[in-house]
């Protein structure tokens, strides 16, 4: 027993096992024995290997057999030859890590050692009968040591290598990095570049103006900032900067913090904010929405009772009137503007107020067709066509409000003239016409209240059509495509 320190760990495992220098001898007297009997030993050890799935399974190829078998021939030499020295035991340590990357279980060095423990004890039995005995306790102590030092290694390795996952998948769903920066501003060290900021680009090396994207350097002043930050000896953080990256708009909070380190002078902190302020423009859009929804019942109710006795007043007006009286067009006039004043009151309430849905099954066709039939005699200079089917769980009222307002849309975009077609498939109706199209900038307008390209329009229509769609859990959208050449709208509803 000591309590002296070992020059080296391997040193402190040979001594607790006992494995000396009389362990020495004897192995290397054994050699010459054994050699003859090595490829037999390591085609057994093959066989066994291959003879269990977990084995067989990290066994793929016949180039890594072929080297596999080599290396064991190499192995079991060095076992009884040694040097047993700190060479020896690093390449010891390699077999427990390459044991990993190659995904071969723990357990199976155990089983496989215990193998060719055994082989090699049997052939010293045979050749040495009764003086086998130190020898086999000399085999013993050395695979032992040999399997202490590669499942040492073999658990580091597989340690390192679960962090390295879980660290990679932390900075991969997370849309944060942290990059440190030397005196040239080159980046030296950096959390992997999440996947999710930059997609696959490398930054360590490379000066920060050239590692980030340039619309991000330039929107956030990058360099000048760095410049300030390391001027004052003071963090400056940029809370938001807005800029288009392949074409996407998106939002970087930037943080940038001077350090007093030989390797590092510089950190920044760098967080996308894309998610965050598109969900906080939706909610205030939603909350705008509600706001002037409620805005729009109140002006409708208070222009309900006015309009409803100022119209019964010209009404009686008008009929106290001779039949040739010259006033009386102007009264008809004055009820037709009243007219196109309830016609609004009553689209604010719609919009205002979309009601509660009815859900069931709706036969898209049969609706479409309805709304065709109610509107063609009125528009005889169009052509509209009804194809396809479907059927989709909806409000069937709302689906014929929303189709009869496309498809009048769609007659006016037009001019009157030309064709329009509704396309119906299962949980889907398109309403496409050959007018002008929607512009591009005008694609999300024209779902907004109050947008409208029409005089007389209250610019309500689609505003209602997409609220109506939302009560019933279905959506109303402008295609992407134009098959008829004009504006393609799509209603879908939850399929059956
Ligand atoms: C007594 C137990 C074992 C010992 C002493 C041992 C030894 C070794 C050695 C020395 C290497 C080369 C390491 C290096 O590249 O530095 C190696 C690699 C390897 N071992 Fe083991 N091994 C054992 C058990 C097993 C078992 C049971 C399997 C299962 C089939 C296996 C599969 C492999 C594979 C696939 C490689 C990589 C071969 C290559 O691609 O080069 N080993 N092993």
């Amino acid at each position: 027993m000591t309590n002296e320190p070992f020059a080296h760990v391997f040193d402190e495992m040979k001594a607790y096992v006992g494995f000396d220098k009389d362990d020495e001898a004897q192995l290397q007297a054994f050699w010459p024995t054994v050699e003859p009997q090595v490829d037999r030993i390591v085609t057994h050890f093959y066989e066994r290997a291959t003879a269990f799935p977990a084995g067989a399974a990290v066994l793929h190829d016949s180039a890594q057999v072929r080297r596999l078998m080599s290396t064991m021939k190499v192995w079991i030499r060095e076992l009884l030859l040694g040097p047993h020295d700190l060479a020896y035991f690093q390449r010891r340590e390699r077999i427990g890590r390459r044991h990993v990357d190659v995904g071969l279980p723990a357990r199976f060095m155990f089983v496989a050692m215990s193998v060719m423990r055994e082989d090699l004890c049997r052939v010293a039995h045979e050749a040495l009968g009764a003086r086998a005995r130190p020898v086999c306790e000399a085999i013993g102590r050395a695979t032992e040591l040999d399997l202490a030092i590669m499942t040492g290694t073999f658990i580091e390795r597989r340690e390192e290598r679960q962090l390295k996952t879980l660290q990679e998948l932390l900075v991969e769903r997370m849309p944060v990095s942290v990059l440190l920066l030397d005196d040239l501003l080159v980046v030296t060290a950096a959390t992997g570049i999440s996947h999710r900021l930059f997609g696959d680009m490398q930054a360590i090396g490379r000066p920060i103006a050239e590692a980030l994207p340039e619309a991000l350097v330039v929107g956030a002043n990058l360099l000048e900032t760095i410049d300030r930050a390391i001027a004052s000896g003071r963090e400056i953080q940029i809370v938001r900067v807005d800029v288009e990256i392949d074409g996407k708009e998106r939002s970087f909070r930037l943080t940038v913090v001077p350090l007093d380190h030989a390797s590092a002078r510089v950190l920044v902190h760098l967080e996308e904010l894309t998610e965050t302020v598109q969900t906080e423009a939706r909610m205030q859009r939603s909350e705008a929405l509600a706001q002037l929804g409620a805005l729009s019942a109140a002006v409708a109710h208070e222009l309900r009772n006015p309009l409803a006795g100022i119209s019964g007043a010209v009404q009686v007006i008008g009929r106290s009137l001779a039949q040739d009286d010259r006033r009386r067009p102007i009264m008809m006039k004055v009820e037709e503007q009243i007219q196109r004043l309830n016609v609004m009151v009553s689209e604010l309430l719609a919009f205002s107020r979309p009601g509660t849905a009815k859900i069931a099954e709706v036969d898209l066709l049969e609706t479409a067709r309805g709304v065709v039939s109610l509107i063609q005699a009125e528009h005889p200079g169009v052509r509209f066509e009804v194809v396809g089917q479907g059927t989709g769980r909806a409000d069937k009222n709302y689906v014929y409000q929303i189709v009869l307002n496309l498809v009048q849309n769609a007659v006016q975009a037009q001019g009157e003239q030309g064709l329009v077609q509704v396309r119906v498939d299962p949980g889907r109706v398109m309403v496409m016409d050959a007018g002008p199209g929607v512009p591009d900038d005008l694609r999300e307008e024209i779902f907004r209240p109050f947008f409208t390209t029409r005089t007389r329009g209250t610019g309500l229509g689609l505003a209602i059509c997409q609220r109506v769609a939302q009560s019933m859990h279905a959506t109303l959208r402008l295609s992407d495509q134009r098959p008829l050449g004009g504006a393609a709208f799509v209603l879908e509803v939850e399929p059956s």
